[in-house]
């Protein structure tokens, strides 16, 4: 009797035996405590093996850089890095020789020496990566590639920088967080959304105590891929989409909201579930432009995620490339004193009296439930602009790639490498932005169960308190 009832229970909740087996293993906080959380595997560190936060390599004087990936994102990488003082662009590799060929004359344009080339084949990548001169492997190829290429070249003595999304299975983000762990090599994902001006902006008024506590963040990719569809190298991100469901790609939306609530940084995520609508576009632009009739698109047209985390804050996450509506990352936070807003307009709401405590002038028609005034705003973004972006924004927009927000990644990147200082992003940011894919379809598989998300730190995500970019003299 038992037996069935277990066996009906399971199927009810859609959920495969090795999944059920996990539910509930552990006690303790009110989210483990549900009778319907699926977990997944969370592997042991390997004895001897340390965890990376924080992790600081030796200084590099130049960065040695080989670049993997020439397509439409790489090769505006390649212009950006080479002219960031302190980087030599060593060797770059594509499947085509053409597009490495453009590369290097876009490293002669800049005034750099041409760099060797890796071409014709799947796997010329290794030999760039093998390669001793080299100090960081950056990697702008599909997403199927992203973590063969980072493992092999963390274990050939390379850091590592990965465009997004870096890993797309737990298996994956696992895979990266050991090797990166054994190598002690850095693993950052390129996530150029943390560094855009109304998010640092936001982040340094949180950093202020002008939002006070941050209760809620919300972000996505809102993103009709129509006119791009067709240049991607082999159909790789249709060719996703149509095999996945789940929010394939999180991480423009996720980095922010994890940068404001701190994530592995005194809170952590525990749980997600999400929900995804029907798709309907792509189905119907597969039939129109390439006459594919009733195509199986397994990619929900919005996918929605919901994260709660153990400091009990709430994330809010959306997925959606194929819908006719203007592009939005979505950013929104909520603080127990103020409000940011970024899509379809820039806007700020505080409390009224906050805006006076903090000695901004005109405050008394603020109320939290409207905007402030233009005139307003524009004195808080002077005043309460990121550091980082006051530093380099006129280089940043004078150099381009997304408004300048790829400059400032870039700049960061080889400024913390050149000093020996912990990287903006670690792996753990990797491993918790990119775990949306796997778990968000795993929700969506169950019956739009809840999942918990592992700690990825493995036990440290309260050593660091508050998210810090680190700078000389740290
Ligand atoms: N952060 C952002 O804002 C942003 C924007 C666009 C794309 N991206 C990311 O950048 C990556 C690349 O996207 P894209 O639009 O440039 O795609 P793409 O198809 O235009 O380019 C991919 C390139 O990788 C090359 N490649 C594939 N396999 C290879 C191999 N084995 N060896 C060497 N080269 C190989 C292809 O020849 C192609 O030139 C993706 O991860 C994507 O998600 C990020």
């Amino acid at each position: 009797m038992m037996k069935y009832l277990a066996a009906a229970l399971l199927s009810a909740l859609m959920i495969s035996p090795a999944m059920a087996q996990n539910c509930c293993a552990k006690k303790g906080g009110q989210e483990k405590s549900c009778s319907r959380m699926i977990q997944t595997n969370v592997p042991e560190r390997p004895a001897g093996q340390q965890d990376m936060l924080a992790f600081r390599a030796p200084k590099l004087q130049t960065v040695r850089i080989g670049i993997i990936g020439l397509g439409m994102r790489g090769v505006s990488a390649v212009d950006r890095l080479s002219v960031i003082e302190g980087t030599d662009v060593v060797a770059l590799c594509d499947l085509h020789q053409d597009r490495a060929e453009k590369s290097n004359a876009i490293l002669e344009k800049n005034g750099r020496h041409s760099a060797a080339l890796y071409y014709g084949s799947e796997d010329a990548w290794k030999k760039l990566v093998e390669r001793p001169d080299l100090d960081l492997i950056y990697i702008v190829t599909d997403w199927q590639t992203h973590v063969e290429m980072a493992k092999y070249a963390m274990e050939q003595g390379k850091h590592v920088a990965v465009e997004v999304p870096a890993a797309f299975s737990m298996d994956d983000i696992w895979t990266l967080i050991d090797t990166s762990e054994r190598t002690r090599k850095h693993c950052m994902m390129l996530e150029n959304c943390v560094y855009d001006f109304f998010e640092m902006t936001t982040l340094n008024m949180k950093n202020k105590g002008l939002l006070g506590d941050i209760v809620y963040a919300e972000g996505g990719y809102i993103h009709n891929l129509e006119e791009f569809w067709p240049y991607y190298e082999g159909d790789w991100r249709m060719d996703y989409n149509i095999k996945h469901r789940g929010d394939v790609y999180p991480t423009h939306g996720m980095g922010p909201a994890a940068q404001i609530l701190d994530l592995h940084r005194g809170d952590k995520m525990n749980v997600l579930v999400s929900m995804d609508t029907t798709p309907r576009n792509l189905p119907a632009y597969l039939e129109e432009v390439r006459g594919v009739k009733d195509a199986k698109v397994a990619n929900g047209q919005h996918t929605m995620t919901m994260i709660r985390t153990e400091k009990g804050r709430t994330i809010f996450i959306h997925h959606d490339v194929t819908t006719h509506r203007p592009y939005s990352r979505q950013y929104n936070v909520a603080g127990t004193k103020g409000y940011a807003s970024k899509y379809p307009a820039e806007h700020y709401a505080f409390a009224g009296t906050d805006l006076k405590e903090a000695g901004m002038p005109a405050v008394d028609d603020l109320s939290t439930h409207s905007w402030v005034s233009p005139e307003m705003q524009k004195e808080l973004y002077e005043k309460y602009k990121h550091p980082i972006t006051r530093e380099l924004e006129k280089r940043a927009k004078e150099v381009g790639g997304h408004g300048g927000m790829d400059f400032i990644m870039d700049y960061r990147l080889i400024y913390c490498l050149r000093n020996g200082l912990p990287l903006d992003m670690d792996v753990y940011d990797m491993a918790e932005w990119c775990s949306l894919i796997p778990l968000s379809q795993i929700s969506l598989e169950h019956g739009f169960a809840p999942v918990e998300v592992p700690d990825f730190t493995r036990g440290a995500w309260q050593r660091l308190q508050g998210y810090h970019h680190y700078m000389i003299g740290d």
